[in-house]
């Protein structure tokens, strides 16, 4: 359980707290002896709310994805459920079930790709996105549909208790439900936390006004919105100032809509430094780590991902061949390893993009690879403890995400690695701003300059490394996921409370 400083657990006393997010904490599976299990679910969103919601002993509301999710929410009433993973962590999640088709179009249309795509700039804008009646169905059918579902639900949980509700949600896939939720619950405090990056207000126009409009009048019911990093708060407040005409104060970071005043603040997301450690010195991490030890050269270049566009893996291997081949001197002496997961393959592009990685993968293989020497180490599989134990035996993590909201691989990856290990971390990772000075920063795009840097990361030598390794790793354990809670509700606290009394100079100006 996470320490909430005394002045934030008086805050909740209070509150009724609501979690609000489309997958639950936990993944749900069905064992062939008809047991439900359950284990942490994937992505940064989860990893970073489930330390929320232990702390918080907040209802969580998720969508019943898929298959077991389903099976499993079919069961169940109108009440929250008790779900208790291996580890012992006890959940309450209350289900939303929208009709497949509705699912369909909220997630693998409009979520995926078109805001995610928007978010990290993905779109290759002479070509695609093309925008026609099927995304306005998708819009309307889809994506209000299933928000207007969840906003139902949390107004369903809210009225079960007799606090005032403080209902956070989070992410791009609900937009919509701050300002569902006002409707109904007028005096709730809600924030809603944006996890992917914020783009520029031109950017956002590839979307149509009414749809962006939408997105942003959904977001201003909130009485904070919270982002990863400054830049991001800086986007948002130039969007409401370029696109919705709004006035804002960007020193104060507060926008003024409908005669609100709407905080804007960056709570960098992190991790539970340790709760992580721990998790590094389980049996299973020690036997990934001795299965590792067998076939490691001297040097492993790792990567761990989802097989996601933003993560901009076939750039790293074209940079990784590019090394090969100016500098041969490390031919037969590393070994890049990539742990990737397929995700989102619904997605026609998500699809093509798991064949171009692994075809990469293949030239790179063929170009380089001796009868006893294989250059990268492909293996897909969803696998945590032998993700840690990658994170513990790499000298050089490549993280070169094209846009990353904050990207916890890193923090991840330097907190329990003791080899000295370097980052090497692209310039647009939210993690950036807190990390680059220790890192080896590289531009996404230049696979010379990657290259370049995993030369350097690879001879840097050892008194070097380990104070980087040790710098960075300070920085994490300061700013770890206790402080990412806190902050957030040390400013509802703060921001919100006290804010028509003390501030009525910031009230009521538009
Ligand atoms: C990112 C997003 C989350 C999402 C996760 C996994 O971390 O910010 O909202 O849950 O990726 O993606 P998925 O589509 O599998 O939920």
């Amino acid at each position: 359980m996470i320490a909430i400083e005394e002045y934030t657990r008086q805050l909740l006393k209070d509150l009724h707290p609501v979690i609000v997010a489309n997958r639950a904490p936990v993944d749900v599976q069905l064992e062939a002896d008809e047991e439900y299990r359950f284990v942490r679910g994937g992505g940064g969103l989860v990893t970073g709310l489930a330390g929320l919601a232990q702390a918080t002993g907040a209802v969580w509301v998720a969508c019943a994805r898929e298959g077991p999710d389903q099976e499993l929410s079919a069961s169940d009433g109108s009440e929250p459920m008790s779900l208790q993973t291996e580890e012992g962590l006890r959940y309450r999640v209350l289900w939303v079930k929208p009709p497949r088709p509705a699912y369909d179009l909220y997630y693998n249309t409009i979520a995926n790709p078109l805001l995610w795509f928007v978010q990290h700039y993905l779109w290759n804008l002479a070509e695609a996105p093309i925008l026609d009646d099927s995304t306005h169905h998708a819009w309307t059918e889809g994506y209000r549909r299933v928000n207007q579902l969840f906003a139902q639900q949390v107004v369903n949980e809210a009225r079960r208790g007799h606090k005032r509700s403080l209902v956070l949600s989070h992410d791009y896939q609900l937009y919509l439900v701050p300002r569902l939720v006002r409707r109904e619950l007028p005096d709730a405090i809600l924030q809603h936390y944006v996890h992917i990056p914020w783009p520029t207000p031109q950017y956002w126009k590839v979307l149509p006004q009414y749809m962006r409009d939408e997105i942003m009048d959904g977001l201003l019911a909130s009485d904070v919105v919270g982002l990863q990093t400054r830049s991001d708060v800086r986007n948002f407040l130039l969007t409401c100032e370029e696109n919705m005409g709004l006035p804002i104060d960007l020193r104060q970071q507060v926008a003024f809509y409908r005669g609100r005043t709407v905080w804007v603040r960056n709570y960098p997301i992190s991790i539970d430094v340790r709760e992580f450690e721990a998790s590094a010195r389980t049996p299973a991490v020690e036997r990934a780590e001795r299965d590792i030890l067998r076939w490691r050269p001297r040097h492993v270049i790792f990567r761990v991902d989802r097989m996601d566009l933003s993560k901009n893996i076939v750039r790293g291997f074209l940079a990784y061949d590019r090394l090969l081949q100016v500098h041969p001197e490390w031919r037969g002496e590393v070994v890049f390893w990539a742990l990737l997961q397929k995700t989102r393959q619904n997605v026609s592009e998500y699809r093509e993009y798991a064949r171009q990685v692994q075809q990469a993968v293949r030239v790179v293989n063929e170009r380089h690879g001796t009868p006893t020497w294989q250059p990268i180490r492909l293996e897909l599989r969803d696998d945590i403890p032998r993700a840690i134990a990658g994170y513990k035996q790499f000298d050089v993590l490549l993280v070169n995400a094209i846009y990353d909201g904050m990207n916890l691989v890193a923090k991840e990856g330097i907190t329990v690695n003791r080899r000295g290990g370097v980052l090497v971390l692209s310039e647009n990772a939210g993690a950036h701003e807190e990390l680059g000075q220790w890192a080896i920063t590289i531009n996404p795009f230049d696979v010379d300059g990657t290259a370049e840097a995993l030369h350097r990361a690879l001879l840097m030598d050892g008194v070097e490394r380990h104070a980087r390794a040790e710098k960075m790793r300070g920085v994490v354990e300061q700013n770890d996921i206790a402080r990412w809670i806190s902050a957030q509700l040390q400013d509802l606290r703060d921001l919100v409370e006290p804010a028509a009394a003390r501030r009525p100079e910031l009230r009521q100006l538009s």
